[in-house]
């Protein structure tokens, strides 16, 4: 039976210069869709997977991201001396427990690939979650994580989210080859990190949800560098391939690619249009914006 995934790792050390100047001062990740902030989002996932132990890989000016995930007794004070209950429940939920986060730092910026293995005494030596937060995945029932977690349970080894993008954006991505599945589950047979154009083998792309065995670690400490002159996950993944079982998983539900300021509109157009207590009024200001 497969091991347990009981930890998830976000990597959340990014400079975020494609959104200056708003990323200055305030980490990436704390950008909001609606009235979230992007890390919370994919915790959210993570959390409604049944993750238990929530890792961050931080850099200089994320203390906030910190801060995010703690009490605020200020706040919560003032707040339970208005009767704000409402508010006060609702940070309450979004509180992890006590001892269930753990932070660490990229003290460089060597690649995705280095800020995982930063990751790996905190991982230890069992099966973890990758989440990357640029990337938000919005379903109708189950999350991303979720889904991944049942094909981990029937299958075991490892797995990957993908999904087709238009073939000009290919080249932004880590993309798979596959072979014979169920329409839904698949053998990966090879992967490349942001393909030339033209080199591509298929425009099925690596989501930003993974789920890896811990010999992921003993592939990255050989740091080697590859796309970009950074270390990259991807390439770790591709020896690892070699060894155990690789499945990518054609998810079900809707991505925003965060990292680009069209997929961070729109998930923000998206994520309110499917909150019960905005959508009505938000169609009706989008109506009369168009
Ligand atoms: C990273 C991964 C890439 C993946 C992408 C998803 O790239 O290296 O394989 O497809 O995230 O967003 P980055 O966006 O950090 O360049």
């Amino acid at each position: 039976m497969a091991h347990r995934v009981r930890k998830a790792v976000f990597p959340v050390a990014g400079l975020g210069t494609r959104f200056l100047p708003a990323t200055k001062a305030m980490p990436k990740e704390m950008l909001t869709v609606v009235d979230r902030p992007l890390i919370q989002h994919v915790v959210d996932e993570a959390k409604e997977a049944g993750i238990e132990h929530f890792i961050f890989v931080t850099g200089r000016n994320k203390g906030v991201i910190e801060d995010h995930f703690d009490r605020q007794f200020e706040l919560e004070q003032v707040l339970a001396a208005r009767g704000k209950t409402t508010e006060l429940k609702l940070l309450d939920e979004d509180l992890p427990g006590p001892g269930s986060t753990s932070f660490t730092r990229q003290q460089e910026p060597l690649g995705l690939g280095h800020a995982v293995w930063c990751a790996r005494e905190l991982v230890g030596n069992e099966p973890f979650a990758l989440l990357l937060p640029d990337v938000l995945v919005q379903t109708k029932g189950k999350g991303c994580l979720a889904q991944m977690l049942d094909v981990y349970a029937e299958h075991g080894g490892n797995i990957i989210a993908v999904e087709p993008v238009p073939q000009d954006q290919v080249k932004l991505y880590g993309v798979v080859s596959i072979g014979k599945g169920d329409g839904r589950v698949f053998p990966v047979d090879g992967m490349v990190e942001k393909p030339k154009p033209g080199t591509e083998p298929s425009n099925l792309t690596i989501l930003g949800r993974y789920i890896l065995q811990p010999e992921i670690f003993d592939i990255l400490s050989a740091q080697e560098k590859g796309a970009g002159g950074e270390i990259q996950i991807t390439d770790a993944m591709i020896a690892l391939l070699q060894r155990q079982p690789f499945y990518a998983l054609k998810y079900e539900g809707k991505t925003f690619d965060c990292g680009s300021k069209i997929g961070f509109l729109t998930a923000n157009v998206a994520y309110a249009l499917a909150r019960p207590d905005l959508a009505d009024a938000f169609k009706e200001e989008i109506r009369k914006l168009i």
